[in-house]
């Protein structure tokens, strides 16, 4: 809870990106152009068995320009390699990255891309959360290093590349060029979608530093898959943002646990329950706002009381809070993916459902809702303050719910 505390003030600071000389960039220290564009001079990894390739992006940024604002839009996409000059781009329905590419082609114009295969952490995290889709996560980049992210002006192409990126690509999405790819080992742990047809990629150039480091992010249950706990942490902040700017009173916490499918399947929130309808409020906008829509199908409420990153606590509000009958309401036909392994068959992807789950105290009744047991703050302080001398090990347990007051003596007789 304190990382996501801590990156959700981060992810209020906007800085946005300057270009900087190429001649001095990084990445700039080699180069390729035209017919000598050779992909495969990287060692991209076939990460599972049924893999339908070797990806050169997983852990990578994706820039592309919207077709009107002119912004320029940040996405962290899988790319497959299709050949010297070639890989293919896999967009979920709804992605920026898309969204831009099909409006070029509804003019029948090419879609430039700078694809970024070595990738700066902070970018990798900017280019996988949901931004508002008329806003440059470029900004957000700056403003979670404290620096503005430096980039290099195009060579091949009007898109700009970050100049400190360890391999960077420029080419162009043409109409129409679309080619079989996948299938891809998922976050969901499964191979996502059969092979299909995904946007083809013609690189035009590369740049990258001397032994440059190709970054790749393995997708697997967790906790193999390190990536989702960096991501979890990520997108709870990216919700609990979002939230704030909306005005919602009240949140004491946001947790997305990577074991759901990557923390992309759950989102919970912890609030102090302010007015009638508060919680149900905070489910709807928690399942809906830019940081948490896609794929969620799991949002829960839990009182302040509730540690939000600790299962033990949510499961007991699930099962001593909520009423099932009367706590849980659906949403159908919600944003998903095609690599959605419930939704079938594959043909009728890419919706969605989500179950919003009111584990709060009811509202109506919470004056007269059952008394907790709790630990008193005083017993809670004195253990913890000789927490070593008594032989514990690590530092004390931090509680969510404690007792204030005194002790409450049994009336005699
Ligand atoms: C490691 C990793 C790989 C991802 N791969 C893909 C992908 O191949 N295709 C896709 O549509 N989204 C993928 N995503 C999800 C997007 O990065 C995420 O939804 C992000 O918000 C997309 O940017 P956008 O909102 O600007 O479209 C991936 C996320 C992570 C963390």
């Amino acid at each position: 809870m304190d990382l996501i505390t801590r990156f959700k003030t981060k992810l209020g600071q906007g800085m946005p990106p300057v270009i900087v000389d190429g001649a001095d960039a990084p990445v700039n220290a080699n180069h390729r152009f035209g017919d000598d564009v050779d992909v495969t001079i990287f060692p991209a990894a076939r990460h599972w068995a049924g893999d339908g390739g070797r990806y050169i992006g997983t852990g990578d940024a994706i820039l592309t320009r919207d077709p009107d604002g002119g912004w320029l839009n940040v996405g962290c996409y899988r790319q497959m390699v299709q050949g010297k000059n070639q890989v293919g781009l896999y967009l979920s329905p709804g992605k920026d990255a898309r969204l831009h590419i099909e409006r070029y082609w509804s003019r029948n114009e090419p879609c430039e891309v700078v694809a970024v295969w070595g990738v700066d952490p902070a970018m990798f995290v900017a280019a996988s959360l949901g931004f508002g889709k008329t806003l440059s996560e470029l900004e957000f980049i700056g403003g979670i290093t404290g620096r503005p992210m430096e980039l290099c002006k195009g060579q091949a192409g009007s898109v700009p590349y970050p100049a400190h990126a360890e391999i960077v690509a420029e080419g162009v999405i043409r109409p129409d060029a679309m080619k079989l790819e996948g299938p891809f080992g998922e976050f969901t742990g499964y191979y996502g979608r059969p092979e299909d047809m995904a946007f083809l990629m013609e690189v035009k150039a590369l740049h990258f530093r001397d032994k440059p480091i190709l970054t790749h992010a393995l997708m697997a249950d967790y906790p193999a898959n390190e990536t989702s706990l960096l991501y979890s942490i990520a997108r709870a902040a990216k919700i609990w943002n979002d939230l704030d700017k909306l005005g919602v009173p009240g949140i004491r916490g946001v947790y997305c646990h990577p074991a759901a499918a990557g923390g992309w399947g759950l989102t919970i929130v912890s609030l102090e329950q302010r007015y009638a309808g508060h919680a149900p409020q905070v489910l709807a906008l928690a399942s809906q706002v830019p940081g948490g829509a896609y794929y969620a199908k799991w949002i829960i409420a839990v009182d302040e009381d509730v540690d939000p990153s600790n299962m033990n606590q949510v499961l007991w509000a699930m099962a001593t809070r909520c009423n099932p009958a009367e706590d849980i309401d659906l949403l159908r036909q919600t944003w998903s993916t095609w690599l959605d392994p419930t939704q079938n068959p594959p043909e009728e992807r890419p919706y969605g459902s989500k179950a919003l789950i009111n584990a709060c105290m009811e509202h109506r009744y919470i004056k007269q809702f059952s008394k907790r047991t709790k630990v008193r703050r005083s017993v809670y302080e004195s253990v913890a303050r000789r927490w070593s001398q008594l032989g514990f090990p690590g530092a004390p347990p931090r509680l969510w719910a404690l007792e204030d007051g005194e002790r409450q003596e049994p009336p005699a007789g």
